[in-house]
């Protein structure tokens, strides 16, 4: 896989410009795999957005998510995973990669720097079943696949539920994120 150097930027909704919420919500449409309904609120209530920049382009997105409580239950209930707020108090998401960046390493980058927000608290994911790119990056950061697949009420894809129980080690040192640049791979 070709290797790059990302620039990495992890804000709250709060700090984002205009032009960066823009941005943010338009990966995450590009995406297509999230509800529209209010998704603005949802991430604007994110406790991280992560922005990942090539040569000054954007061109990735993730975000450390508080689901909301009804999401939380039905996903729990779809998967008949236990997803209780205390142990696993946020959700990975909203990753979205745009089509010139793919395979270098981004999905991985995107999501460390998301996790460098839990404080080391339990973190769970979806996944469809078929993202093999996605399992690989969430595995080697420790979650593990957990309950049932189920229909994602979104088209006829399933979906894999992914936990990261807490105080999992983050794979790179926070101080690639600190210096705003991160290796990929
Ligand atoms: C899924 C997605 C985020 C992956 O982003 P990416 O930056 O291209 O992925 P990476 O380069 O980090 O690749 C991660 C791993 O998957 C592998 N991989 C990447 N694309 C792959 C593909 N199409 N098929 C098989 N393997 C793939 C990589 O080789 C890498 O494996 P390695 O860790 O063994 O080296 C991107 O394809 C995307 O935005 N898809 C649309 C939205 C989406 O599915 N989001 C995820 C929602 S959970």
């Amino acid at each position: 896989m070709t290797t790059a150097m990302a620039e990495l930027t992890v804000k709250t909704f709060g700090d984002c410009s205009a032009p960066e919420r823009g941005a943010f919500i338009a990966f995450v449409r590009a995406g297509g795999e999230v509800s529209m309904q209010g998704l603005v609120e949802r991430v604007s209530s994110a406790p991280a957005l992560v922005f990942a920049r090539l040569a000054g382009e954007l061109v990735g997105v993730a975000a450390l998510k508080q689901p909301q409580a009804s999401y939380r239950r039905r996903v729990s209930s779809e998967s008949g995973v236990p997803l209780p707020a205390v142990e696993f108090p946020y959700e990975l998401g909203w990753l979205y990669v745009s089509l010139g960046a793919r395979r270098k390493g981004l999905s991985l980058s995107l999501s460390q720097a998301a996790l460098a927000s839990s404080a080391g608290a339990g973190v769970f994911a979806t996944s469809r079943t078929e993202n093999s790119a996605m399992h690989r990056s969430l595995t080697k950061l420790g979650f593990v696949p957990a309950g049932n697949t189920f229909a994602s009420g979104r088209g006829k894809h399933s979906v894999q539920v992914f936990v990261r129980h807490a105080a999992q080690p983050v794979v790179a040192g926070d101080s690639a994120l600190n210096s705003g640049a991160a290796p990929l791979h």
